[in-house]
């Protein structure tokens, strides 16, 4: 029997067609946004993220007042951007979104090991580290600068850089960047230590970075959120801003994974309903992809039971 590459909720399935219109139905869609957020935080706090603590910490901060630092006003928002994500009808462009962030990322490093006893930084680390050892292995022996695209509230860009100035043992330039000055504002308060060298309000696609200008560019979690256009806009760019033997690094979902494959309906559905790019994503060849742009496709790993690393190398001619 062949290995099935999809899970049937994504793509042009029955069943994916069937949620699909649930979806669609906006007085079904109110209800299931609603329901997504109470089991979300429930669940979370029952594992012991204190997610109504931390929100109403950072909204009770003043943090508020520094947006406008952290806003470029020169950023024009691409359309698929400006549509309703993860139940918040402004997307990643809200406060709400941005003082959920920090637990949210938490309760997604939880749910990759349920049946263990992990606290949720113990699972934080153990998803970082699980793609920072396939980065190990791809990454060129001197790594001087870092980019990572997508880097919401600056979890995955703080934990990468530490991975780098421990593996160099040296300081090491890194840059997060995201199209939410939200989510940028929340990620400057967290670097209480400053040892992110910028935050960066801008888009994956169209960057000011000059011509090979990092050892390393990493995308998190973001393709899950992108139609397949604007991934290989954010390659190309890619491309453009590595140093030649510089490494292009994905981690997100893993359309190949029995685990995702097999979500109970209650899940999948609320999955659907809150990431409006999930069948594009679901159905799309990324290494393919990241072939047609130039890179050279190195590997694909299965870096924890959810997930999957994708390595790519600027060609060094
Ligand atoms: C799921 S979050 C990423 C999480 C983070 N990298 C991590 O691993 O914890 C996706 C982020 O990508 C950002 N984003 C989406 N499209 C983008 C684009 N075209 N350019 C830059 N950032 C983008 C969103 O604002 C959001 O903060």
């Amino acid at each position: 029997m062949s290995e099935k590459l999809k899970p049937d909720w994504a793509g042009e399935e029955l069943l994916s067609r069937f949620v699909n219109l649930l979806i669609e139905t906006k007085p079904i869609y109110k209800v299931m946004k609603h329901q997504a957020r109470q089991v979300l935080i429930k669940t979370a706090e029952k594992k012991g993220v204190p997610w109504r603590k931390n929100y109403q910490e950072l909204e009770t901060s003043g943090i508020e007042d520094l947006l406008p630092n952290f806003t470029n006003p020169s950023v024009v928002y691409p359309d698929y951007y400006q549509v309703p994500f993860h139940a918040y009808d402004r997307g990643n462009l809200c406060w709400e979104a941005a003082f959920d962030a920090p637990s949210a990322t938490l309760a997604i490093a939880l749910r990759v090991w349920p049946k263990e006893k992990l606290s949720p930084k113990a699972a934080r680390d153990r998803l970082r580290n699980t793609f920072h050892e396939v980065l190990d292995r791809y990454s060129p022996s001197t790594v001087k600068d870092v980019l990572d695209v997508g880097c919401s509230i600056g979890d995955s860009t703080l934990t990468l850089h530490r991975y780098y100035c421990q593996r160099q043992n040296a300081k090491v330039r890194t840059v997060g960047l995201d199209l939410s000055p939200y989510m940028l504002t929340v990620a400057k308060s967290l670097d209480k230590n400053e040892e992110i060298s910028e935050w960066v309000h801008g888009k994956g696609e169209e960057t000011d970075f000059p011509d090979n200008s990092f050892d390393v560019v990493t995308l998190q979690y973001l393709l899950h959120e992108l139609p397949r256009q604007a991934t290989k806009d954010i390659f190309r760019e890619a491309l453009r801003i590595l140093r030649p033997g510089g490494c292009l690094a994905v981690v997100d979902m893993n359309p190949a994974s029995k685990v995702i494959q097999k979500l109970p309906p209650a899940l999948f559905v609320l999955l659907k309903s809150t990431e409006p790019w999930s069948d594009d994503f679901y159905t799309f060849n990324v290494e393919a992809a990241m072939e047609e742009i130039g890179f050279e496709y190195k590997t694909t790993v299965a870096s924890d039971p959810r997930h999957r690393t994708i390595i790519g190398i600027k060609p060094r001619s």
